[in-house]
């Protein structure tokens, strides 16, 4: 097993298959930045499946206990379903996180192909602020299908991410605990990240998970439960009917300390960290079809020299020292 400087081991893999996205979430691919022009990806510049399969090969000795797939969205990546049937011959759990437009179709196919369990993206329940939130005309409806079918075909335990802005979107909270309960669906709350350089992030309009939580109480006992894995980003309490509910609370508490996850975007680069400007170009090894021991030492030398923890020392920075750009979201996954 390889460890950083900080003594961390990867365990997580996170690979982005796709920057393009369906959706234009304000918070992560502002259209204003992400518009027609943008400079996406061109086809033969993200890593092919085989490429991405060579890659898994390579790392899983290093420990790699768990895969999971993002984009952009990655449903929009065409025959994102082979990708997970080459993947899923491998022995390690794989997740997949979706904004869900395309889940009633391809739950039963990706179930099929062998993937273990998503995790879908919704931010609210009424369809005004769905829409004005990911910056579409597509229906809450159309999402809540989605998780309906991945439930179906055993793609569970399905869980929810929702991120809370200030001002737009905190009456989502009890609307999306009440609509999921019992249901065994585990919805979580994200507190809005400064992630990547154009989603205009503020202090002030991050709501945090202890805010979240008093609303939540005004109507449900919370209790905490103790960690199963220290590596997992999210907090989780419980409802007094069992209904488990998940915080992720990057902002008002950091979790660096535990994280043991890599991230491969979708050109190829393996990065140390979400909030990293930089990344350890694999692509030129994978296209030389380099041989598995070399793409794992290439990574193992990259994974031994990490001492990132940005998420800790946002609050140490100055302003001299946040002169830097970030690599965005969509090109690196959530
Ligand atoms: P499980 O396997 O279900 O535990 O998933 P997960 O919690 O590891 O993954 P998921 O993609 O659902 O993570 C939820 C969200 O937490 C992400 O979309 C990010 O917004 C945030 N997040 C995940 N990993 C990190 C991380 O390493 N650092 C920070 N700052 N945020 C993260
Ligand atoms: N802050 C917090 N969460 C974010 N996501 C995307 N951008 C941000 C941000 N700036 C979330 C999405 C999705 C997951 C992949 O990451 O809502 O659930
Ligand atoms: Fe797309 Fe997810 Fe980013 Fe929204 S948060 S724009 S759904 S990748
Ligand atoms: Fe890991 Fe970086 Fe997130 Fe900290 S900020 S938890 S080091 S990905």
């Amino acid at each position: 097993m390889v460890r950083d400087a900080l003594s961390r081991p990867l365990r997580d893999l996170r690979i982005s298959v796709i920057d393009r996205c369906n959706f234009r979430c304000s918070y992560c691919m502002p259209r204003e930045v992400f518009g027609k022009d943008y400079p996406y990806l061109e086809r033969d510049e993200i890593l092919s499946f085989e490429e991405i399969d060579h890659l898994v090969t390579s790392l899983l000795p290093l420990g790699i206990e768990k895969i999971r797939l993002t984009g952009g969205e990655p449903l929009v990546r065409r025959d994102f379903v082979k990708l997970v049937e080459m993947l899923s011959r491998h022995d390690v759990e794989l997740a997949l996180t979706t904004n869900g437009v395309l889940l009633q179709q391809f739950a039963r196919p990706l179930a099929d192909a062998g993937l273990n369990r998503v995790t879908v993206s919704l931010d609210a329940l009424d369809d005004e602020t769905f829409q004005k939130m990911t910056d579409s005309d597509i229906k809450v409806s159309q999402i809540l299908a989605g998780i309906d079918a991945a439930i179906e075909n055993g793609l569970g335990p399905v869980k929810i991410n929702t991120v809370i802005r200030r001002g737009v979107n905190e009456h989502s909270i009890l609307e999306i605990i009440e609509h999921f309960r019992g249901t065994g669906v585990i919805v979580r709350f994200i507190e809005f990240m400064d992630v990547g350089s154009s989603n205009s992030w503020r202090m002030d309009e991050v709501v945090t998970a202890e805010e979240t939580r008093s609303i939540i109480n005004e109507k449900y006992d919370l209790s905490e439960i103790p960690p199963v894995d220290a590596s997992h980003v999210a907090k989780v309490w419980q409802t007094s009917n069992g209904d488990k509910i998940g915080f992720i609370t990057s902002i008002s508490q950091p979790f660096c300390g535990s994280c043991t996850r890599g991230r491969i975007s979708s050109e190829g680069k393996f990065y140390n960290c979400l909030f990293a400007d930089s990344g350890f170009d694999l692509k030129p090894h994978l296209r030389a079809r380099v041989s598995e021991e070399e793409i794992q030492e290439m990574v193992t030398g990259v994974w031994e020299m990490r001492a990132d923890r940005y998420s800790e020392m946002r609050g140490e920075q100055t302003n001299a020292s946040r002169i830097r750009l970030p690599i965005e979201m969509s090109h690196i996954g959530g």
